[in-house]
């Protein structure tokens, strides 16, 4: 299949006429990648089952694995649901549109195919431009996972979307790089307390101060053992993951107290990664590091990317998955990581660096 490559140059001056064709395409059942503040969607019309079947294909992902159903007003909700908790109703108002994901009881309308056979349905109103237009102009709800092979990095940029669908969609709207750069927050509301069941930039602090009450699913927090169901399907998979083998240093003070990390354990962090580093490398392999603009200057061999400042968690988030796509150019068998402090955005950006390796963390 030939992938059409469309570039809309200002995402905050969309012109209809740009985004007909595309909207033309997921209307007849085709898919069409597009641009959201998180990251690249795989869309395809989510209440038409074989192109969910599509969509899975086109990723290789495991079809238990239920899609997001994107809208672009509150409108376009109801269809999709049995009803809305009230929970659900004041997480719409509070972050609607923007990076958050609300699981609600799902109505009839919605295919199994778009669900995984769940008898839930995630929904979720992007806050982009493009992303909304696409939607509203496309007249039905978007299926939309991440655009990347499944298993691989969420693609942040149209470039990451072509290395990945270059041949297995019909459309890639380009509209440069994604403003967030990890996915949404998912909150499942369908039970009588909410839960957080994947972490992102609508952070627990957040949510918090706007429910109260509110769980998290543990496997957000750590390794699951195989009898545990994560609620979220996609997040038992070793997702996010680079190429490589991924080793991230943690100090042991960490886990659980997710207050700043202080200049100390920092420090003893980055003597880790040298020293880890060092050795992989005298064994002649490809080693990769992921530091930051403060630590960069103490790192003189391998291949070194600062991933961001500890000054802001959105640099870090931003950069995240761009910086593991790149590790995966370069072909390197070895990514030595420090890790962030998990409060706030820092909890998404903690949960996927240590998804990413596979939860192979060398505490210190
Ligand atoms: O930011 C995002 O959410 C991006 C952009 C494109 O909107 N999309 C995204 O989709 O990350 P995806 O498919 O890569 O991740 C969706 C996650 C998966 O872990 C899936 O298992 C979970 O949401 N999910 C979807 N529907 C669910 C449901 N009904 N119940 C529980 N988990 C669900
Ligand atoms: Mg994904």
């Amino acid at each position: 299949m030939e992938t059409k490559r469309i570039v809309i140059k200002d995402r905050n001056n969309v012109k209809e006429e740009e985004l007909l064709e595309a909207a033309e395409i997921l209307r007849r059942g085709g898919l069409v990648a597009f641009p959201t503040e998180t990251v690249y969607g795989l869309g395809g019309n989510a209440l038409d089952e074989r192109a969910a079947g599509k969509i899975y294909a086109a990723k290789g992902r495991p079809s238990d694995n239920p899609l997001i159903a994107h809208v672009s007003c509150e409108s376009e909700v109801e269809p999709l649901v049995k009803e809305i908790p009230e929970a659900g109703l004041r997480l719409m108002k509070a972050f609607w549109p923007g990076p958050l994901t609300i699981i609600f009881p799902k109505s009839d309308r919605v295919p199994s195919g778009t669900t995984g056979g769940l008898d839930t349905v995630a929904v979720r109103m992007p806050d982009d431009p493009v992303a909304s237009r696409l939607i509203s102009l496309a007249g039905v709800p978007v299926a939309a996972p991440s655009a990347n092979i499944s298993g691989r990095p969420s693609p942040t940029t149209a470039d990451h979307v072509w290395q990945d669908m270059n041949g297995r969609i019909d459309m890639i709207i380009d509209s440069g790089a994604v403003g967030i750069g990890v996915e949404s927050t998912i909150v499942d509301v369908s039970a009588p307390v909410p839960a957080v069941l994947r972490p992102g930039a609508v952070t627990m602090e957040m949510l918090r101060q706007e429910l109260g009450e509110i769980t998290v699913d543990p496997a957000i927090l750590g390794p699951v053992s195989a009898d545990v169901k994560p609620k979220a399907p996609g997040m038992k998979y070793k997702h996010y993951a680079p190429k490589a083998d991924l080793i991230l240093v943690e100090p042991k003070e960490s886990p659980g107290s997710p207050s700043v990390m202080d200049k100390a354990q920092v420090e003893r962090m980055v003597d880790k990664v040298q020293i880890l580093a060092k050795k992989r490398l005298e064994e002649g392999h490809r080693v990769g590091i992921i530091c930051t603009d403060e630590s960069r200057h103490s790192y003189s061999e391998g291949l070194i990317r600062s991933i961001g400042t500890r000054e802001s968690q959105e640099s870090v988030a931003h950069n995240l998955y761009a910086v593991l796509r790149e590790f995966d150019e370069l072909q390197v068998e070895y990514i030595f990581s420090e890790s962030f402090a998990e409060d706030h955005l820092g909890q998404a950006i903690m949960n996927r660096l240590s998804k990413a390796s596979g939860y192979n963390i060398v505490r210190i």
